[in-house]
């Protein structure tokens, strides 16, 4: 099955800047360029943050600090026209996008509950916390867990500061910490930053999303945003990331022999549910998931997904946390630091049906494990077995089944329900050569029960 590259968490922030016209008003010519690269980056990405910039702000605060406004004052005029493009570029958008939150989310609890039911949220001015907006969009990327933050604006980075090519293509970055010493010598004031404001730049020192910043008049670029490589952007790196990159160069060679290990550990399991086959199918389709949304790190993924069942060794209470610890250990002595060890963690200790991961890996071995309740090998293992007279407990059946059924609202990634939809009609096929009369009456139940 062929699965398009996806993002699934992406914050676009548009500086206000790009949004007027000569004549210092919005413009409507703009704004659709805009709404046109919304809806094509929506096309790809299953949950999508937008954050608008000030439009006209600086004009505002020019006439305001003419009549003497302080900078406090200048900064709530920047504030109140960001309010205002937002309200505009909402309804330039209410047409064009079907799931989009009817509101702009104003603090981190709106964009939590705005993100249960809609994939476009924009995200508005945030009380008591950032106050230039492009701080609000890398708070917000941090607080949602985006694999990337694209910052539009009005010029290219590269010539305000040296930025150095990366790789083949036309991708550029910068050091953020170059970009930070070059901003700290300059007075900040409202509506005036030549690059980024501290803030923003802070935020991005600590986060591990990756950050793009993008001319307006490249805003075509945004259709390769799932193909990183290709994009015509610079990329600010910060040196938590290069230290990352560093640490997982290192760990490279040291990764098989920890898959493997955890195979030779997962091949003493007995229990019909979770036996070598569950973890075999898990890693595979987390590898597959992992290619399709393709920001997520595959070490992490891969590693991540040989490991979520191994604290079943010693029974299935809080197996998660005890996989997570037992896996953390081994990457401890294989000499990961814990920057590195705590994304593994992260990704293997909510797999449990009733959590929820918040890194992209934990969703991907999340949404494996739970998908393998569908998968037509499970259930043909399970009726040979039966048929050869080992019990497949009635129990076990009826909640494999159960979880089957509530794989619609189980499921984080868009890729995933794909997924499903293949695999349970599949699994429809199956049902008929099953023999075992329970086996048979459980998988009709996983593969019709919901399906959409
Ligand atoms: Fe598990
Ligand atoms: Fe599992």
């Amino acid at each position: 099955m062929h699965l398009q590259a996806r993002l699934h968490s992406a914050v676009v922030k548009i500086g206000g800047r790009p949004l007027v016209d000569d004549r210092r008003v919005l413009s409507q010519r703009h704004i659709d360029e805009l709404v046109t690269m919304i809806e094509t980056v929506k096309s790809f990405c299953d949950h999508l943050y937008i954050v608008v910039g000030g439009a006209g702000a600086h004009f505002y605060i020019e006439l305001a600090r003419g009549y003497g406004a302080t900078e406090a004052e200048s900064d709530d005029i920047g504030t109140m026209a960001t309010h205002l493009a937002s309200l505009v570029v909402l309804a330039a958008l209410r047409k064009r996008v079907y799931d989009l939150y009817p509101g702009i989310a104003m603090s981190l609890v709106e964009i939590d509950q705005a993100s249960r039911s809609y994939g476009v949220v924009m995200v508005g001015p945030l009380q008591k916390a950032a106050t230039s907006s492009d701080s609000v969009a890398a708070l917000a990327a941090e607080h949602v867990n985006a694999e990337v933050l694209v910052i539009v604006k009005a010029w290219r980075l590269g010539d305000r500061f040296p930025v150095q090519c990366s790789r083949e293509g036309p991708l550029t970055c910068a050091r953020l910490e170059d970009v930070m010493d070059e901003v700290r010598s300059q007075r900040e004031l409202a509506g005036q930053r030549s690059i980024l404001d501290m803030a923003c730049l802070r935020i991005l020192q600590r986060v591990r999303y990756r950050t793009f910043v993008v001319s307006f008049d490249d805003l075509g670029t945004l259709s390769r945003l799932a193909e990183t490589e290709r994009l015509c952007a610079v990329e600010l790196v910060s040196e938590l990331q290069r230290e990352r990159g560093a640490m997982f160069a290192k760990l490279g060679p040291k990764l098989p022999v920890l898959r493997d290990r955890a195979r030779g550990l997962v091949r003493g399991f007995d229990d019909v549910m979770h036996d070598y086959g569950h973890v075999d199918r898990c890693a595979s389709t987390a590898i597959l998931l992992g290619s399709v949304y393709r920001y997520a790190h595959p070490a992490i993924v891969e590693i991540g997904a040989w490991w979520h069942d191994v604290g079943r060794l010693s029974g299935p209470s809080e197996h998660e946390a005890r996989s997570a610890d037992m896996l953390a250990q081994e990457l401890a002595s294989a000499g990961a630091d814990e920057s590195v060890v705590v994304d593994f963690v992260q990704a293997v200790a909510y797999h449990k049906w009733s959590m929820r991961p918040s890194t992209l890996e934990g969703k991907i071995i999340r949404d494996a494990d739970k998908l393998d309740a569908v998968a037509p090998e499970r259930w043909r293992i399970w009726d040979a077995a039966a048929c050869n007279g080992t019990v497949v407990p009635e129990a076990e059946l009826e909640f494999v089944s159960q979880i089957a059924c509530d794989l619609d609202n189980l499921l984080s990634l868009r890729s995933a329900h794909l997924l499903l939809r293949a695999r349970r009609s599949e699994l429809r096929e199956v049902v008929p050569s099953l023999r075992d009369e329970k086996v048979s009456r459980s998988a009709t139940l996983a593969a019709s029960l919901m399906t959409k």
